[in-house]
């Protein structure tokens, strides 16, 4: 399939047929299916009020972002967990707003329908609100993302703020935030108890209240996330977060059996691609010493 058809021929013979409906009146309208659309933050929070469900995969480079866009996904999230799958960190600390920027544009390059979220890494939001406007205006600017992720709640709102006062759209992400993994002590599920509970939940309501057009929440109990959920009019995107947010995000690597050096208990393994992998390095290596490879077939004259 060309690059930007999303669907053959015949399947957009069927799509149109299906896109007909009954109208006021009961007369036939079309009706606009979001499938072969490209999406965009508008459509985003639609998806919501639809109760359709939202998917998000993160993705690093341009080989993934085609493949992940092209299988349907809704948001390409790249996220700054690129310092612990890409780059070997121990925690996403050391990532720098250059590589995110580099990493996304090569995201864009990829895809043709997903919107692109970059996440802003640490202390490149913190500091001031111009420091984080300055940023997040890169990730459009220079990379041509088409909204950012931000770690935080309460503390967060007013930079928030400025950023969407300016046109960029914002993601939040409350609970388990990984950039704070020495304040929590490690990567603990938050909102547990009461107190702890109301924390996650007042900074879901600030990231609300502050303009942003989504939200992640990560590692907390499935109940608090489905009262999040219920409570707020933008979409919430889970990871350990249950089943009840309106989308699910995962890191790719871990879901395509890629990466394996701590597997969370939230993550569904859908492919083991390291064993795939692993069997098609190990023929190349042993093609290349029987000579084996290359062939005739694979030779020039
Ligand atoms: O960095 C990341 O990939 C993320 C998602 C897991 C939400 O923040």
């Amino acid at each position: 399939m060309p690059k930007g058809a999303y669907f053959r021929e015949s399947e957009r013979a069927l799509l149109a047929v299906l896109a007909f409906r009954f109208g006021p009146g009961g007369l036939f309208v079309w009706e606009d299916t979001s499938m072969a659309e490209k999406m965009t933050v508008p459509q985003i929070v639609k998806m919501k009020q639809r109760g359709e469900k939202i998917t998000c995969l993160t993705a690093y480079d341009y080989s993934f972002a085609r493949i992940i866009d092209e299988a349907g996904v809704d948001i390409l999230l790249v996220g700054d967990s690129l310092g612990c799958v890409i780059q070997g960190q121990k925690n996403t600390l050391p990532v720098t707003i250059d590589e995110m920027i580099y990493h996304t544009r090569a995201v864009v390059r990829g895809r043709e329908r997903a919107l692109v979220v970059g996440d802003m890494p640490f202390l490149s939001y913190q500091a001031s609100k111009e420091q984080a406007v300055q940023n997040a205006g890169k990730f459009l600017q220079e990379a041509g993302a088409e909204g950012v992720k931000l770690e935080g709640g309460v503390a967060m709102q007013k930079t928030i703020a400025k950023i969407v006062e300016v046109g960029i759209p914002v993601m939040g992400h409350v609970g388990l935030t990984p950039q704070s993994v020495h304040r929590f002590g490690g990567y603990k599920i938050q909102g547990k108890g009461k107190e702890q509970r109301e924390i996650v939940l007042r900074d879901a309501l600030a990231v609300e209240e502050a303009g942003a057009f989504a939200i992640v929440l990560e590692g907390m109990p499935a109940e608090l996330a489905k009262e999040i959920t219920a409570r707020l009019t933008i979409p919430t995107i889970g990871i350990g977060a249950g089943a009840h947010c309106d989308g699910q995000v995962l890191v790719i690597h871990d879901m395509l059996g890629l990466f394996d050096d701590f597997t969370p208990k939230f993550v569904k393994r859908y492919a083991n691609v390291k064993v795939v992998m692993t069997s098609a390095v190990k023929n190349f290596i042993s093609e290349v010493r029987e000579q084996k490879f290359p062939g005739a077939e694979h030779s020039f004259n």
